[in-house]
């Protein structure tokens, strides 16, 4: 078990670059199931949930490994079916993709309820009614296996009754070989569904509409291996964002697209923050006193959930008060808990927090309880009086690569301590 010990009070200068975004690379990686051929994929970021997926996917059958540092590749020809025996899936979010790709190639798949993050309920009852309305059986048994097969997929209209961002990639998987056309409406939008169908389409699919609300899908007999680079991470960006907010601090943000990064550029601004972008990069500067604001999390492109909890702690070293609502997830304040014992006040429900800024965060020991709510603490950590230690870091090697480096890079004292 590793922990970061970090001494707070130093304003981050410098300069940051952004790795390629997970939630993209988590689906694009199974995506390469579907395709009985070789893909090269480039922007890879090295995580811990890249790592599972590579495992997963060899012990489907695949040839996967690492090329470099930061691209992998994936042959996919020898994977004979896509039943997932042991626990691999319980590791993330992102392994119940297997069953949207195995259905498409296979007409068949078998996976556990997946892991990840415990912020709350995390059903995936609109995921099933896609597979069901492309014709696809689906069973789940009381040991919590998930069974999906069909004996045909044929194109069909479905309407997601919640916007979800897994439903709308499960359900493009499972599509790319239907018959006919397959219509999603109220689709997710979010920069990493664009990126998928793109990968999906480099491939040899035929997907139109990713980043409205309405895609359509026109089922193809093959796809092809291919060459393919991920999009910059938007949520490890808007960390590093943020993070300069709350230090006070002056960096510049290389290797992203600033059009996906509007929600926290606004925010931000509107704190008082200097923002100025460039071709792909950003900087991000505290010229003035920032003032408290309001934020309410939506599905792209509104305010990230999963930029919630580093949100909190920026507006909590703020005097003044502000309310952060919780549209997204189910149950995503349970690290206030930890902000609290830090010194921070902020009354809290399952989905709304009030908070009363201080700027008197203490270092303290605390834990991550989660991916984002481990980030959300290195940025408390960082402003903080004193020292900060934050155990359970292995939530954020899911999803952050070298994150101890990059802000030791821009002046931040943190370093991780093996137990
Ligand atoms: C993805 C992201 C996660 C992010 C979230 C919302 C990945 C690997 N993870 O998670 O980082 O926080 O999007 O942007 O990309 N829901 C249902 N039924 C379903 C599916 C979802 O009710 O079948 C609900 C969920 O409980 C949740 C909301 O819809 O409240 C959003 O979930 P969804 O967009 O599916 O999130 P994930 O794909 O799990």
């Amino acid at each position: 078990m590793s922990k970061f010990i970090i001494e707070g009070g130093v304003r981050l200068k410098g300069k940051v670059n952004i790795g390629g975004f997970k939630n993209a690379a988590v689906a694009i990686i199974p995506a390469t199931i579907l395709c009985p051929g070789k893909c090269i994929l480039g922007n890879i970021p090295k995580i811990r949930d890249v790592n599972v997926f590579l495992e997963i996917l060899r012990e489907l059958g695949a040839d996967a490994d690492y090329l470099d540092n930061s691209s992998i590749y994936v042959d996919a020809t020898n994977i004979k079916s896509c039943y997932l025996e042991n626990g691999l899936s319980k590791k993330m979010r992102a392994s119940y993709y297997v069953l949207g790709a195995g259905l498409g190639r296979f007409k068949r798949a078998s996976t556990l309820m997946p892991g990840g993050c415990d912020i709350g309920e995390r059903p995936i009852d609109q995921h099933i009614k896609g597979f069901e309305a492309l014709g696809a059986k689906v069973e789940i048994t009381p040991e919590g296996r998930i069974n999906v097969q069909a004996e045909k997929l044929t194109g069909a209209r479905i309407y997601l009754d919640v916007v979800s961002v897994g439903a709308t990639i499960n359900i493009m998987l499972a599509a790319v070989y239907a018959e006919g056309r397959t219509i999603i409406e109220n689709a997710a939008k979010e920069p990493h569904i664009v990126d998928t169908a793109n990968f999906l389409n480099a491939m040899g699919a035929d997907i139109k509409g990713a980043g409205t609300d309405v895609i359509r899908i026109n089922g193809v007999k093959e796809l092809k291996g291919c060459t393919y680079k991920v999009i910059p991470d938007q949520i490890e960006a808007g960390t590093y964002m943020i993070a300069a907010a709350a230090t006070k601090g002056d960096i510049i943000i290389d290797d992203i697209i600033p059009k996906h990064m509007e929600p926290i550029t606004a925010k931000l601004k509107e704190m008082g923050m200097g923002i100025e972008e460039y071709g792909d990069s950003m900087r991000v500067y505290h010229y003035q006193e920032l003032v408290p604001v309001n934020i309410k999390t939506l599905p792209y492109p509104g305010f990230p959930t999963d930029l919630q909890q580093p949100m909190t702690v920026l507006l909590s070293s703020l005097p003044g008060e502000s309310t952060v609502v919780e549209g997204v997830s189910e149950d995503r304040f349970r690290y206030v808990e930890e902000l609290k014992k830090m010194g921070a006040c902020i009354e809290f429900t399952k989905r709304q927090a009030k908070i009363k800024g201080t700027d008197k965060l203490k270092g303290t020991v605390v834990q991550a309880t989660d991916l984002r709510a481990g980030a959300a603490l290195i940025i408390a950590g960082l402003i903080a009086e004193g020292l900060t230690e934050i155990t359970n870091i292995q939530h954020i090697d899911r999803g952050y690569e070298h994150i101890e480096n990059k802000f030791m890079n821009l002046g931040a004292k943190i370093k991780r301590v093996e137990d």
